[in-house]
């Protein structure tokens, strides 16, 4: 009998976050090989195996998931798409790794859950961020009590958007700030908070395409804590995220996308020598290989899995509060329980 110790991944899609990211990571995880690559075009299936040394391409995404020697698929498709790819990877017996945000709506969140347990495979959205040992170490030191109560999380992610014939700018297949962007904030202040909003509140700008090109929004917490942010695909990179208690705060700029150098965080509070300032460096890592890792060892070992779909149904009851509110003004709504 062969031991099967390597989590057998295929890509659905030629993804740019593939291609530059997670592919990569996969290949270099040590748990894990890339053995296909779908797409809707099998010459462009074949050109991005062969660039990337992918064994096989597939002309269709239902070819690959016909394939018994793939355990598992990483879906980076358009958001509208997740839902549906996902739930037929999972009827396939495939494990799926799915890009953020999970789906379009939590109902939908929870549907691919229950096609995950139906199926008895594992599904999670792929925030990488969450992977990296400088996240770790402040959610860790946040429960721990390092900054005293927390009352505010407060995060930006922009960046300015040139192609207009980006899936980000498509209404239709879920595009828009909040979704692509926006979806870090609500995921970190969330975490960061350990609890889940209960209202929320948004202003938006709309762009010609009917997508939120610039998202402004606020959820208020059980007691009184609150989590405020800012989202733009036309403002210049700012990507950062504070969360602020009672006896200090945590700050770090690149919060999201550290990239693979040091990753530095600064620690305000009044230290015991007069310093009201600490800065850290984390020693650099592939956010997305650790994320892979993880992943692989929970489908090959049944290590758990930190992030369950639940986990991303939260998140999305949120965002879809935020944008209720955007679209009435930014009236306050209510944010959905979940489970
Ligand atoms: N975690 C991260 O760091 C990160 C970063 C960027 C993006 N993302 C997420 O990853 C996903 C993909 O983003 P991306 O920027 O990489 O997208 P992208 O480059 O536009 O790729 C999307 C892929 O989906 C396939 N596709 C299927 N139907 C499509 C349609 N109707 N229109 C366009 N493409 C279609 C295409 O592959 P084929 O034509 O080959 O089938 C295309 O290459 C999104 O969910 C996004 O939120 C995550």
């Amino acid at each position: 009998m062969t031991t099967i110790n390597k989590l057998r991944w295929g890509v659905l899609g030629t993804a740019n976050i593939g291609r530059a990211a997670v592919n990569p990571a996969i290949q270099a995880s040590t748990n894990g090989e890339l053995v296909a690559v779908a797409s809707r075009d099998l010459e462009r299936a074949r050109a991005f195996a062969a660039a990337a040394g992918i064994p096989k391409a597939y002309g269709s995404y239902e070819a690959l998931l016909a394939d018994p020697q793939v355990d598992a698929v990483y879906v980076p498709l358009p958001n509208k798409l997740h839902l549906e790819w996902t739930v037929r990877a999972a009827r396939q017996k495939k494990h799926v790794l799915c890009e953020k945000p999970l789906a379009m709506t939590a109902a939908e969140c929870v549907a691919m859950q229950r096609a995950a347990d139906t199926n008895g495979v594992l599904l999670m959205e792929a925030f990488m961020y969450r992977f990296h040992p400088r996240t770790e170490d402040v959610v860790a030191r946040v429960r721990a009590g390092a900054v005293g109560e927390v009352r505010v999380v407060r995060s930006a992610f922009t960046f300015r958007l040139t192609k207009l014939d980006n899936i980000r700018l498509d209404a239709a297949l879920g595009g828009g700030s909040l979704m692509d962007v926006g979806c870090y904030c609500v995921n970190a202040s969330r975490t960061l908070l350990g609890s889940e909003p209960t209202v929320a509140q948004a202003w938006a700008t709309w762009g010609p395409t009917g997508v939120d090109t610039e998202l402004t929004g606020t959820l208020r917490f059980p007691g009184g804590a609150v989590a405020h942010f800012d989202c733009a695909l036309t403002l210049e990179r700012r990507e950062y995220c504070e969360v602020a208690g009672t006896t200090g705060s945590f700050a770090a700029e690149a919060a999201f996308l550290p990239g693979k150098g040091p990753a530095e965080l600064v620690e305000r509070r009044p230290f015991p020598d007069g310093r009201k300032e600490e800065r850290h460096l984390t020693a650099g890592v592939d956010q997305y290989q650790r994320m892979v890792e993880h992943f692989a060892r929970a489908a090959l070992e049944g290590a758990p899995l930190r992030y369950p779909a639940l986990e991303a149904a939260r998140n999305m009851a949120a965002i879809e509060a935020l944008y209720r509110s955007a679209r009435n003004g930014g009236a306050p709504e209510p944010v959905a329980a979940i489970g």
